[in-house]
């Protein structure tokens, strides 16, 4: 059933109080197919699909159609000598998966915990964290084609996945729908403690034997101490991708800039702590009204309580310049603006 003029405040969790034309809810394909009919006899001119709104900016009120994405699930799909095959409903909340494998003792994504969002955005822009990116234990996933009225199966080499990219997030915008997805997980764990901060937590914790358990409460502490906790202070987690410039910029920057913190990226390129950026340019702890960058993490753009997406959206632009003019690097939105 599609509900008409609804505050969008509780689906995004940057906490903006956009309203939409129309909202429908599904909990399976079925319920999907029957909103989607709906939906063309009163020819909404745009649709939206909503998982959990956890990387999405609303600068105004919504002229069309949010599709809430409520398709639950977890199950073992198939198993080898290796793996054990996972598959999650799209509307599943993605920490939930995460705390599902770590009690089955599923390996592969303890240093994704705590991402907000869900299963069905997991995919849409490879989220990452901590040395790990879901590409590495992606297995494949079933969408809906809102034009064709079919499912598609997509596996990784489908999804070409990059850093925050898919092709769910760039030349099919808008066309699929995510059902749900599986995820290849290991039986016996490979460690991932590559990324600086999680050897130190984990001595901080006095971590002896070392757990996929142990992993994720390390991630869990980094986290909770660095990035806001939406339900508190809107935010939707990095605003901005970091960087990657040629090596031979990132030299040049290098001598004029020599604690300019940055990691060897591909093809020739280095990748720059966008939060680097951002913290010299003297934006970290600024606030406009209800609207700011956030005090302990230059990435990440906050919602005190009343503020506007475009509040929030002007912010980020002159965010944009002033790296701009003062490194000549121009940084991109990781967030979809709506
Ligand atoms: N830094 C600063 N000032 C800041 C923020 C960061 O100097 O205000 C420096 C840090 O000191 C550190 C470097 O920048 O040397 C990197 O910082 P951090 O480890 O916090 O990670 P990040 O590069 O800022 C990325 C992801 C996060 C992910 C973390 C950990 C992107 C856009 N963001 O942030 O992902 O959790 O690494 O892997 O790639 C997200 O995508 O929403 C997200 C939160």
């Amino acid at each position: 059933m599609i509900q008409e003029n609804i505050s969008l405040k509780p689906y995004n969790t940057f906490g903006i109080d956009a309203v939409a034309k129309g909202l429908a809810t599904f909990s399976n394909l079925e319920q999907l197919e029957e909103v989607l009919k709906e939906a063309e006899k009163r020819n909404y001119k745009s649709q939206l699909v909503l998982g959990g709104g956890s990387n999405i900016l609303l600068t105004g009120d919504f002229n069309g159609l949010v599709l809430k994405n409520e398709i639950d699930g977890i199950e073992v799909v198939a198993e080898d000598a290796d793996f054990i095959y996972v598959k999650g409903g799209a509307g599943e909340v993605w920490h939930h998966f995460v705390l599902h494998c770590l009690e089955k003792g599923y390996a592969g994504i303890e240093n994704l915990s705590l991402i907000p969002g869900n299963i069905g955005a997991s995919p849409m822009q490879n989220i990452g964290a901590y040395g790990v990116e879901i590409k590495d234990v992606f297995h494949q996933l079933e969408a809906y084609h809102i034009g064709d009225k079919a499912i598609q199966l997509f596996n990784t080499a489908d999804c070409r996945f990059g850093y925050r990219e898919s092709v769910f997030k760039n030349i099919y915008k808008g066309q699929y729908i995510i059902l749900s997805v599986i995820y290849k997980l290991l039986k016996k764990p490979r460690f991932n403690t590559s990324y600086g901060a999680i050897q130190q937590e984990l001595d901080n914790m006095g971590v002896k034997d070392l757990s996929i358990q142990a992993i994720s409460q390390a991630v869990i502490n980094i986290r909770s101490s660095k990035l806001p906790d939406w339900k508190l202070v809107g935010n939707a987690g990095s605003f901005f991708k970091n960087p990657t410039v040629d090596n031979n910029v990132a030299q040049k920057l290098k001598e004029t800039f020599p604690k300019m913190v940055s990691f060897p990226f591909e093809n020739g390129k280095t990748k720059l702590a966008a939060g680097w950026l951002i913290e010299q340019c003297g934006w970290k702890g600024y606030r406009k009204g209800d609207a700011g960058c956030y005090d302990k993490q230059a990435l990440v753009l906050v919602n005190y309580g009343h503020a506007t997406g475009a509040e929030i959206y002007a912010i980020s632009e002159q965010i944009i310049q002033s790296v701009n003019e003062k490194f000549g690097v121009t940084l991109e939105r990781e967030v979809n603006i709506i």
